[in-house]
């Protein structure tokens, strides 16, 4: 277990790594209610993941295979959803993972629903939280928690083309290159600071489902290799601005 802490922050003296959280007010754009936050977070050496997910799981797929690997330096130590069932579950238990479900229906509302998903993630103590095509946006409660530590992947080049038809929408634009992003999430939609992206070339004949199958090609390898410096290299986070290593 990583020192036991449910909120995984704190110092650790062995192999361990130092989250230091500083809160001031940053208005961005059109974003002004974020608290940027600066977040230091030093490698982590056997970093506990908890990957959430709502439907196929490819993206959970590539992070378990890539878990596999000692090197790697993360391991994947529960997977949740917010729907059953979802085929992302059902890698998972393939995978001999614990699972766990967290139903919106299940709870008076957003608020006691987030709360719970908050208590069902931290007790796995993790280390960083991976919303692995997790279709639900997560509240205070989860920020509160994992806030600095958790990150989102979308199938567009943030900031455009934010929420949940990320590849419509760059379709209907008619952008000639869109991508996917690996992000810190914060409390906007799709709207943390950005810690990755990649391109991907639009084809004319492109519609959303071809489109969407090859950005999911490059978002796989983005999100795991991604995840895997984060660990092993830490991060940082000044205002917008996250940097991988020191
Ligand atoms: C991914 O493209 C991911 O970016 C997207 O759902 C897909 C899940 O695919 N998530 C969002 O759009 C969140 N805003 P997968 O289930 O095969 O990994």
């Amino acid at each position: 277990m990583a020192g036991g802490n449910p909120l995984g922050c704190g110092p650790r003296p062995l192999g361990g790594w130092y989250l230091a959280i500083g809160l001031y007010c940053a208005p961005f754009g059109d974003h002004p209610a974020t608290y940027l936050r600066v977040v230091e977070v030093s490698g982590i050496k056997g970093a506990r993941l908890v990957l959430l997910v709502s439907g196929e799981g490819t993206n959970l797929q590539a992070l378990i295979d890539a878990c596999r690997d000692a090197d790697f330096g993360a391991q994947v130590v529960a997977v949740g959803a917010d729907r059953g069932p979802a085929n992302g579950l059902a890698r998972a238990e393939r995978a001999g993972l614990p699972c766990f479900t967290v139903r919106l229906a299940d709870y008076p509302g957003r608020e006691e629903w987030d709360a719970a998903l908050t208590r069902a993630c931290a007790g796995f103590a993790p280390d960083l939280v991976v919303l692995a095509g997790f279709m639900k946006l997560v509240g205070k409660s989860f920020l509160d928690t994992f806030g600095g530590r958790c990150v989102n992947t979308h199938p567009a080049l943030l900031p455009s083309f934010p929420g949940t038809h990320g590849v419509r929408d760059a379709l209907a634009h008619g952008v000639k290159v869109t991508g996917c992003t690996v992000l810190l999430v914060d409390d906007g939609v799709d709207a943390g600071p950005i810690v990755a992206q990649a391109s991907v070339p639009v084809a004319d004949d492109d519609d959303e489902v071809t489109l969407h199958e090859r950005i999911k090609v490059a978002e796989r390898a983005l999100l795991v290799s991604t995840v895997g410096r984060m660990v092993r290299e830490g991060w940082s986070v000044q205002g917008r601005k996250v940097r991988i290593g020191s």
